[in-house]
């Protein structure tokens, strides 16, 4: 047993750090947290320990001021631009929220782009005792993108897309059932067709769904364990709205800067 203070205080650290063995960001942080980020998104996935692995909160901020969160699927990360993805109904509260000048217009480029909004997402992996953290500004994907996620989903969920006017009352389950009969008239799909091909239907995107790449101006990981001295670092990089707008390539050039936190 060590006696001289200095001792005693190292081998203290030893015991405290031997607690979060295994639960610990590498010594020298990555370049990017974004790469990280999608290596952890990758691990969950594959271990099959929940449902929804990618889902994570999104916060957004009302035209009014007011602060909403939910959880959504994290659908893509690009590791190269920094940014993350998720598809939802643009004419919702939280589409309402990153499409201020309205959701017709999530598709317009150059002078009437949307104004990017900003959002913060939050991911938690319990049994790896892990969080990660995305906070940025958000554009709504290109139509391209966005039909392509769409054209992937079963039939049932592109049916539903269509019924569902998000975040909007109903009086009753039974009420909004009852909308699947009225898309199939709007589109003019047969729904015993539905019933017998399912997914091979072509269904349209309604323009009012879509998604929205989250561009991160902060990436932070934090790593757990039962020591609780935990680990975390945040990856910083300055962007601005226009580059935003400019989208991919500007963002890629955009250096990343990393600082290791106190838990
Ligand atoms: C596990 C899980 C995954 C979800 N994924 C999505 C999603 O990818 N897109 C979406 O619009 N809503 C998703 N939702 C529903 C949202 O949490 C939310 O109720 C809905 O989007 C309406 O939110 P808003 O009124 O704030 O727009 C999910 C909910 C849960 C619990």
């Amino acid at each position: 047993m060590a006696t001289n203070r200095d001792d005693v205080l190292a081998e203290l650290a030893v015991r405290v750090a031997a607690t979060s063995s295994g639960f610990t960001l590498p010594a020298t942080l990555p370049a990017s947290g974004m790469s990280m980020l999608k290596e952890w998104l990758g691990e969950e996935v594959k271990a099959q320990r929940t449902a929804n692995p990618n889902a994570m909160s999104v916060a957004t901020i009302d035209a009014d001021g007011t602060l909403s969160n939910r959880i959504v699927l994290c659908r893509g990360v690009d590791v190269e631009v920094g940014s993350i993805t998720f598809f939802t109904n643009y004419r919702g509260r939280k589409g309402r929220a990153l499409l201020r000048e309205g959701w017709e217009k999530a598709t317009v480029s150059g002078a009437g782009a949307p104004t990017p909004q900003q959002a913060a997402a939050c991911f938690h992996w319990d049994a790896s005792d892990r969080q990660a953290r995305v906070e940025g500004l958000v554009m709504p994907c290109s139509a391209a993108a966005s039909d392509a996620y769409f054209a992937a989903r079963r039939w049932e969920s592109r049916l539903a897309a269509w019924a569902s006017d998000q975040s909007e009352p109903i009086g009753s389950r039974d009420a909004l059932l009852a909308k699947l009969g009225g898309v199939c008239e709007k589109l003019k799909l047969d729904p015993q067709e539905l019933l017998e091909r399912g997914n091979d239907v072509v269904i349209p995107r309604p323009a009012h769904w879509g998604g929205f790449n989250l561009f991160a101006r902060s990436v932070e990981l934090w790593m757990g364990g039962p020591g609780r001295m935990h680990d975390r670092a945040v990856w910083r990089r300055a962007i601005s709205m226009e580059d935003v707008r400019a989208g991919g390539g500007a963002l890629a050039t955009k250096a990343w800067s990393s600082t290791r936190l106190q838990p």
